[in-house]
């Protein structure tokens, strides 16, 4: 498989990878880098999936402090960031299976059979994709202010207008739409750099991506029956201002995971891990060293 690493900063290196089925080149920050002498397959992976409309930067600060013996891989999903957009035919609906898939033909890539998958909101609807075609692959699931259900009537009508406010007005418009609901009053009271940061980031992400991203959301199964059989190590996130996924979710989709813990990270809206990073960052390493042993 052609490959290509450049370098980007201290921590943060891009990969270019051809992933199956579509040829799509997708762009991965993989920290620490893979100048690094231990080979990918030798550690411990987290893979994080970010949620809509971001992309791999909303996890500058989890990339930032991996701890020792853990590799962690964040993709920009098909269409956004830095990754191209879909290629797919047009005759075929796009379905959220194409993330999974492309996540899988990454672990392939880098010689991974087995990984802990985090996704927040959209990437945890991904995490739970991949356990629904590949659970063997699973190894631990961190589920972020996130849900199993599918979109009710009443959010595929909002999703169908957002589709509509993007044709009319642009990708700007969906991410001025999204931002009252992605952050929690603390941050948007005290924290005018980490909304200007959201903003940048869903922002820099293309029309397409966000399309697409919008129509395999409110298409995607309900995954609720798929909770009772999950057996790996599973950390649900959930936060105290969180109006999209509210903590009672949060709640009712742990109890359903046997043997899952819940934590909750206070002060922070639907972006958990941008808003209270710090916090964030104790409760997954606490997770991956409890469950994984460091
Ligand atoms: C996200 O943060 O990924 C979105 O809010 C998910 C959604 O719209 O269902």
């Amino acid at each position: 498989m052609p490959e290509q690493f450049r370098v980007h900063d201290r921590i943060v290196t891009y990969l270019d990878s051809t992933p199956w089925p579509s040829g799509v080149v997708q762009h991965v920050a993989l920290a620490p880098p893979p100048d690094d002498v231990r080979p990918v397959c030798t550690q411990s992976i987290l893979v994080l999936i970010h949620a809509f409309p971001m992309n791999a930067d909303m996890w500058e600060a989890q990339l930032e402090s991996a701890p020792a013996g853990w590799r962690f891989v964040a993709p920009d999903l098909r269409g956004f960031g830095r990754s191209d957009p879909d290629g797919m035919p047009a005759a075929r609906a796009p379905s959220l299976n194409d993330y999974a898939r492309d996540i899988l033909a990454l672990l392939d890539h880098l010689g991974v059979d087995r990984a802990v998958v985090a996704g927040l909101s959209m990437g945890g609807y991904v995490a739970l994709a991949l356990v629904r075609l590949a659970p063997a692959r699973v190894r631990g699931l961190v589920l972020a202010n996130t849900r199993a259900e599918a979109d009710s009537e009443e959010a595929k009508k909002g999703r169908v207008e957002m589709l509509d406010l993007l044709a009319r007005n642009g990708v700007a418009a969906v991410a001025g739409h999204m931002l009252p609901r992605l952050l929690g009053e603390t941050t948007r009271v005290q924290r005018a750099a980490v909304q200007e940061r959201v903003r940048a980031i869903a922002e820099a992400n293309s029309g397409g991506g966000i399309r697409d991203a919008i129509e395999r959301m409110m298409t995607r199964p309900d995954s609720t029956g798929l909770l009772p059989g999950i057996h790996c190590p599973t950390l649900v996130v959930a936060s105290d201002e969180d109006t999209v996924t509210p903590l009672d979710q949060a709640r009712w989709m742990q109890r359903r995971i046997p043997g899952s813990e819940l934590a909750i990270i206070h002060g922070a809206g639907h972006l958990s891990n941008l808003e209270q990073p710090h916090d964030f960052n104790l409760v997954l390493q606490r997770f991956l060293e409890t469950s994984f042993g460091g």
